[in-house]
């Protein structure tokens, strides 16, 4: 009898002990897995570290290529620009404006590249709003005299302290688009700004074209780096407007109805915020 009671207590403990070492492997297992995946997404980290490196280091690059074909480029636009005005009216001054047109897209895509590869900077200054549109249709409309109409409207005090030449690409990124838009119509290009009180004095410029508008579905994309519906654009355009109206504190947005056209507008404080400018 007593021997019968040691053996059931003895398959008792060893059920236990079987329980337990079952249980204990199942943890085993579920950690086993645990650790595994711990080490995938280690990899996976690793990896996207390396990645966001080369990145890194790739846009440092692009951004001295950038600077070393500049200045190749500048050179070539004031001779073909000087070429245009001595050939004026003959076949070959046509061909000239065509190399002068050529470097202006070309330095515009590099320095479009230049602001995206390192966030824009600004670099406070006085600057006039107002000569900075008249410079920017200087170059940007000659070649399309006769084809569109241009019409400027300036209210109030136009000079702000702001960064000149980030506000001058901003702007010139919104005139190409209007002028794209309104290509083989008869285009009409409104620029219009004015001062107001929002919170804080501010200036508001406003781009209108009669061109083929924004369609709803691609709306809320627009802003988005490389996004393009055109055959040679790059899609950085209005990227590069958005992030140097923020830059300067200040926003954009845009409105396009059935009726066709497209209107942009972007606010910018007339003086640079000290934590904006970082
Ligand atoms: N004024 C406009 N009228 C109609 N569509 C526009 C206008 N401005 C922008 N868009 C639309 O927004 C898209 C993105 O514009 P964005 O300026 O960023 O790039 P892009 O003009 O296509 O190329 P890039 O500016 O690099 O030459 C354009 O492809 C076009 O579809
Ligand atoms: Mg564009």
């Amino acid at each position: 009898m007593e021997g019968d009671s040691t053996l059931r207590t003895l398959n008792e403990a060893f059920e236990t002990f079987r329980k337990a070492s079952k249980s204990l492997e199942q943890r085993y297992r579920v950690l086993e897995k645990k650790i595994e995946r711990l080490n995938q997404e280690l990899s996976e980290k690793n990896r996207l570290m390396e990645r966001t490196r080369r990145l890194a280091a790739m846009g440092e690059m692009a951004a001295k290529i950038a600077h070393e074909i500049r200045n190749p480029l500048a050179s070539i636009e004031i001779f073909a620009s000087l070429l245009a005005r001595e050939l004026e009216g003959s076949d070959k001054g046509q061909l000239a404006i065509f190399i002068s047109k050529g470097v202006k897209r070309l330095d515009n895509l590099l320095t479009n590249m230049l602001v995206f590869a390192r966030a824009p900077r600004p670099v406070a200054a006085t600057v006039d709003i107002r000569e900075i549109i008249v410079e920017v249709l200087q170059t940007t409309t000659p070649s399309m005299a006769g084809q569109v109409s241009i019409r400027c409207h300036y209210s109030g005090d136009t000079v702000i302290v702001a960064d000149g030449s980030l506000i001058r690409q901003a702007v010139y990124n919104l005139l190409i688009n209007a002028l794209d838009s309104v290509r083989g119509k008869k285009g009409r290009v409104e620029i219009t700004t004015e001062r107001i009180m929002n919170g804080r004095d501010t200036l508001k410029l406003m781009v209108r074209d009669n061109g083929e508008g924004i369609p709803e579905d691609v709306m809320d994309r627009i802003f988005d780096p490389f996004f393009t519906t055109k055959q040679h654009g790059t899609g950085l355009g209005l990227c590069i407007v958005d992030s140097i109206v923020k830059s300067h504190g200040g926003r954009i947005w845009v409105e396009s109805d059935r009726a066709g056209g497209a209107t942009f507008w972007m606010e910018i404080p007339s003086s640079i915020d000290k934590e904006v400018k970082g």
